[in-house]
């Protein structure tokens, strides 16, 4: 996820730049730049860290022109720097890019055009972008840009400025989100409102396959084929507030909401063919290596620790390895038996969780080459682990983790299914199944998604109480826990999480009248066994608030409430089970007045041990 800020109009570009990319700074701040044509020709700056740093860089001499663009970054291709940073050129000045999404097939296409000729000089997937526009350049900047995302795969959102024609900018569309504010001699591109709110409050929203035409004047809309198209005027009422987190009251809301897209990003390039085919050939992992893994460990803190504990039971149950999941603030202090045979695996969203950071190295210190999965390219985690699969989850800005929690399982199951595949576990029809299930996951959740209402409702009860339990057996266990962290973190709500087969061996002397219990029941192997625990509460008054699959109706016989996720395969349904109890926390938390975003005593990163 980067921010992208355009202007053309009859005020200097640069201070409006900067203003809008510092609206952006949620989407990315790694690295920023500016490119501004002016009189002398094109000025690009461009530099690592926070927008103050461009801003020292560009001092107060910054060039009089009156169109330009520019990025705020979060990095995905090649590590925060200068150079990696955005905008891109081609080989020459003359077309310059700011793009936001992942380039998939950049590595070819940087081959290809290399083998033309082309010289690129930054690590990133986005500079493929600049150079294709220069490949193909006909005279007409827009059916240049039409023709050479033809040979694009994956997301973009994209601005492209051509100094040969220094009167419009023309942006692009796919699977990244652009909008275009209407101004009176002027006009705006963004990736989101905040960025333009100060100058306009009309807008267009740009579509998938839609590209724009953008002068000081005028503002032309077509599809693909060059169809003019008729877009609705958007008036945005929200205030300033609301608009940097996307009209939602909360990033925690926002980053919930946005899960369907981070599961879609990660799957990018990884579950190809619908899912029928898995490629993490970007681990660089050789098939002796895989077949020697005899056991796995997985380490990581909080919720990326409950993520670890999802992937154990994939894992064990796929590749029928013993896999251990430690907590790095443990593991760094006991003397853990590493073999080296045995796969380590960090998992962190942050990758500068001071635990997992020295659980890492004291891997490594024993010869182990450790497996990262973080979402932050350049991170500590991320230079330092031996082999890195990224999250593609953007920016997590809220402090309760929620879109790099459902990233994290994803990437531990293309994980998983990708050794299965390596070691031959799984016949073709199997993989094929179970890369098809993981493939409808996104729109699951987006169903999921649309049914808040439900746990709104449902959250009112939880709210009032000030103690509540959280049950499941095997991976509802896992997911347990996490729901039972996300209600205390932001809550306040004191919330355990319970084997459900464990509860008669002390804990349901707690239960009384009315207590709010979690049940997950999603597991229709052992569906039984679940029930029989939920009537163990049941018999005590307790108040079951279910979680189970479609298919699986008799249950609200049995129970209070429930809620029922869309069928999936067994052992994918944390990634649809932990969606209510995020939303059931989010909204308990709102109910009873609590600051979401930044609950009392908690830090995003927690960099001290
Ligand atoms: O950045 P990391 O994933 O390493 O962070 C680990 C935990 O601090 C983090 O998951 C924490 O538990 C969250 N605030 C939970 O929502």
């Amino acid at each position: 996820m980067c921010g992208i800020v355009g202007y053309i109009g009859r005020q200097i570009a640069y201070p409006i730049l900067i203003e809008g990319l510092k609206k952006l700074e949620y989407r990315g701040y790694d690295s920023a730049g500016v490119a501004l044509l002016c009189h002398e020709g094109l000025k690009v700056v461009k530099a690592k860290g926070e927008i103050t740093v461009l801003e020292e860089k560009v001092g107060q001499s910054f060039p009089a022109g009156n169109m330009g663009i520019g990025h705020t970054r979060w990095a995905t291709h090649g590590a925060p720097s200068d150079v990696n940073a955005h905008p891109h050129c081609a080989c020459t000045e003359e077309f310059t890019v700011v793009h936001n999404g992942i380039i998939e097939n950049y590595r070819a296409l940087r081959h290809w055009l290399e083998s033309e000729g082309h010289r690129f000089s930054s690590e990133t997937d986005t500079e493929v972008l600049a150079h294709l526009v220069e490949h193909y350049y006909n005279g007409d900047l827009l059916k240049t840009v039409q023709e050479a995302i033809k040979k694009v795969e994956g997301s973009f959102a994209m601005v492209v400025m051509c100094r040969g024609e220094n009167d419009k900018l023309v942006c692009a569309r796919r699977d990244s989100p652009l909008i275009i504010g209407l101004g009176e001699g002027e006009n705006f591109i963004a990736s989101d409102v905040p960025a333009v709110l100060n100058y306009t409050r009309k807008i267009y929203i740009l579509e998938d396959g839609e590209f724009a035409v953008i002068t000081a004047s005028s503002v032309q809309i077509c599809s693909a084929e060059c169809t003019m198209l008729q877009k609705e005027v958007r008036e945005i009422t929200w205030d300033a507030v609301a608009a940097e987190k996307g009209g939602f009251r909360h990033f925690m809301l926002k980053e919930i909401m946005e899960q369907p897209r981070a599961l879609r990003e990660t799957m990018r390039g990884r579950l190809l063919n619908g899912g029928r085919e898995i490629n993490l050939s970007e681990l660089n992992l050789t098939p002796e290596e895989i077949n020697d893994i005899s056991r796995i460990y997985i380490v990581a803190c909080g919720t990326a620790y409950h993520a670890g504990l999802v992937g154990k039971y994939a894992m064990e149950k796929l590749l029928r390895l013993p896999v251990e999941v430690d907590l790095a603030s443990e593991f760094r202090y006991r003397d853990p038996l590493l073999d080296e045979k045995t796969m380590v695996i960090v998992i962190s969203q942050s990758g500068e969780t001071a635990d997992t950071l020295a659980a890492l190295r004291l891997a490594r210190s024993r010869g182990n080459k450790v497996l990262a999965i973080t979402n932050v390219v350049g991170s500590s985690v991320s230079r330092e682990a031996d082999k890195v699969l990224y999250t593609w989850a953007g920016p997590e800005i809220a402090v309760a983790s929620t879109k790099a929690y459902l990233t994290q399982i994803l990437s531990l199951y293309l994980l998983t299914l990708y050794l299965a595949q390596v070691r031959g576990l799984l016949d073709r029809q199997e993989l094929e199944k179970a890369g098809e299930a993981l493939f409808a996951l996104p729109a699951k959740v987006e169903e999921i998604l649309s049914r808040e209402v439900e746990i709104q409702d449902i959250a009112a009860y939880l709210s009032c109480w000030e103690s509540t339990f959280f049950i499941g057996r095997n991976m509802d266990f896992a997911v347990a826990m996490e729901g039972a962290l996300k209600l205390k973190e932001i809550s306040y709500i004191h919330a355990e999480a319970y084997a459900s087969g464990e509860l008669k061996h002390g804990t349901l002397a707690l239960i009384v009248e009315g207590i709010p219990v979690i049940a997950l029941a999603t597991q229709k192997d052992i569906i039984e066994k679940s029930l029989s625990n939920i009537k163990e509460v049941k018999a005590r008054n307790g108040y079951v608030i279910c979680l189970a699959q479609e298919g699986t109706e008799d249950l609200q016989n049995e129970v209070d409430r429930v809620f029922y996720l869309p069928a999936t395969e067994d052992f994918l349904t944390p990634i649809l089970s932990v969606v209510p109890l995020q939303l059931l926390s989010y909204y308990a938390a709102v109910a009873r007045c609590c600051p979401v975003d930044k609950p009392r005593n908690l830090a995003k990163s927690v960099t001290v041990e």
